[in-house]
């Protein structure tokens, strides 16, 4: 019989028979589903996504994908620097496109290297105030390789209760014994290590900014806390990267303190403008990574018209302090607007700013109106953060006017007040 003119009955089995997990998931599927709220998780845009963008409703089976489709304000974007779309960038990218294709065909260690990598880490390391730097496929892949590679058995490590999965995953790929710590808790940090030998190897890892609540880590802290009890330190700067420190360089320069962080590691795809992950540190430490981690060993490279755009985006961010000045200019004005509205804006000091919502019914609601008022944000709920935390999510970009925040601030004025949401009080039950 020939199979291809004939495809064999596709002979639907449920994966998720035996499975509970995978029951809870197909749970939330329904959920999802059955209330439309998958028109926007998923939206579909079309173009550059810069402080504009096209954006239509996620596409059900039956219909378009330009379903909903809404010229917006984007207000839900990682490209805190607005350099995605930057002119300068995309000549970069044009021009190693042309010179080197969209790919290398390999992995770092055989035959995936081309001077743009190489040029790559060498500005990475010097822009962050580190000795070298290496790359990775994502951000997600720098951390699963990182702790995977540099924390093990025997070892003990201090994790912030808000940490990102790339770090719960790592962790959990490295046998490590993890404790997990209050969020941002000094006290409980401290009281975990008073309890164990000088001589234990110990790790204490944060978020540089989290991801969700948009608040800043305690560094100082820590990097004392570290110093005094003979522990690593371990920062993940994914949110930080070109939207924290002078000229974007992120947590430990924004508290001077790159000497008592020991490995940063960070997104490529967030304030700097392509995609990719990156661990900083000494020239020894990125030494045992380049050998002893496997996203790195086994995984191939980033594509160089990529690597060429980043390159570009960091000498803009190097000659251009002025973005990140108009970028914490343009968070300062939107907390203390959303603040003005009775809105709880968490303990934001990033530009990322959670507005605290009652309910996911709501939230999913006033994103929607939002859309149809040509505003981009997103909805946040469980699993990505507690159950009871449900929130949008602003993101706030450098190239957002004047005139787009009044008019934000103004059109979330009117929706949120149609849906009743000022003014409550979300009592904190806790992060
Ligand atoms: C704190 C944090 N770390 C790591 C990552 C993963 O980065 P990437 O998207 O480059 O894989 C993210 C992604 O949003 C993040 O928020």
């Amino acid at each position: 019989m020939d199979v291809l003119a004939n495809p064999p009955a596709v002979k639907n089995r449920d994966l998720a028979v035996g499975s509970a997990r995978l029951q809870e998931v197909q749970k939330a599927v329904h959920y999802y589903v059955d209330n439309h709220h998958c028109d926007v998780i998923g939206r579909v845009f079309h173009g550059i996504p810069g402080r504009e963008a096209s954006v239509s409703l996620s596409p059900t089976r039956r219909e378009a994908a330009s379903r909903g489709r809404r010229e917006v304000l984007h207000f839900g974007s990682y490209n805190y620097s607005g350099l995605n779309g930057h002119p300068r960038v995309m000549a970069a990218a044009e021009a190693a496109l042309k010179r080197y294709g969209t790919t290398v065909s390999g992995v770092r260690l055989l035959n995936g290297t081309c001077e743009l990598h190489l040029e790559l880490e060498r500005a990475l390391a010097e822009f962050l105030g580190f000795e070298d730097c290496i790359t990775y496929s994502s951000g997600y892949a720098a951390n699963l390789s990182v702790l995977s590679a540099l924390c093990g058995e025997g070892d003990v490590v201090l994790s912030d209760m808000l940490n990102h999965q790339s770090i719960i995953d790592g962790l959990k790929l490295s046998g490590a014994d993890v404790r997990t710590f209050r969020h941002k808790s000094l006290r409980s940090i401290e009281s975990a290590l008073k309890k164990l030998p000088r001589e234990q190897r110990k790790f204490i890892i944060t978020d540089g900014v989290f991801s969700m609540d948009g608040d800043v880590a305690d560094l100082p802290g820590i990097v004392a806390l570290a110093e005094e009890h003979n522990a690593f330190v371990l920062v993940d700067d994914a949110h930080a990267t070109a939207a924290m420190g002078p000229n974007g360089r992120g947590t430990p320069a924004h508290f001077a303190l790159q000497h008592g962080v020991d490995v940063l590691t960070g997104s490529l795809s967030k304030g700097l403008p392509g995609i990719g992950g990156f661990a900083a540190g000494s020239k020894a430490t990125v030494d045992l990574l380049r050998f002893g981690s496997n996203g790195y060993i086994f995984s191939a490279s980033l594509p160089p018209p990529v690597a060429a755009g980043l390159l570009e985006g960091i000498r803009i961010l190097q000659e251009q302090p002025e973005l990140q000045q108009r970028l914490h200019h343009n968070e300062n004005v939107l907390r203390a607007g959303i603040r003005a509205m009775g809105l709880d804006c968490m303990n934001s000091e990033s530009p990322i700013i959670p507005v605290l919502m009652p309910a996911y019914e709501k939230t999913f609601e006033l994103t929607r109106l939002l859309h149809e008022e040509g505003i981009y944000v997103n909805p946040v709920g469980y699993p990505a953060v507690s159950k009871n935390r449900t929130r949008l999510r602003i993101n706030v970009s450098a190239n957002l006017t004047p005139a787009d925040l009044d008019r934000f601030l103004d059109t979330l004025e009117r929706c949120s007040r149609k849906l009743g949401l000022q003014g409550l009080d979300l009592a904190r039950t806790g992060t």
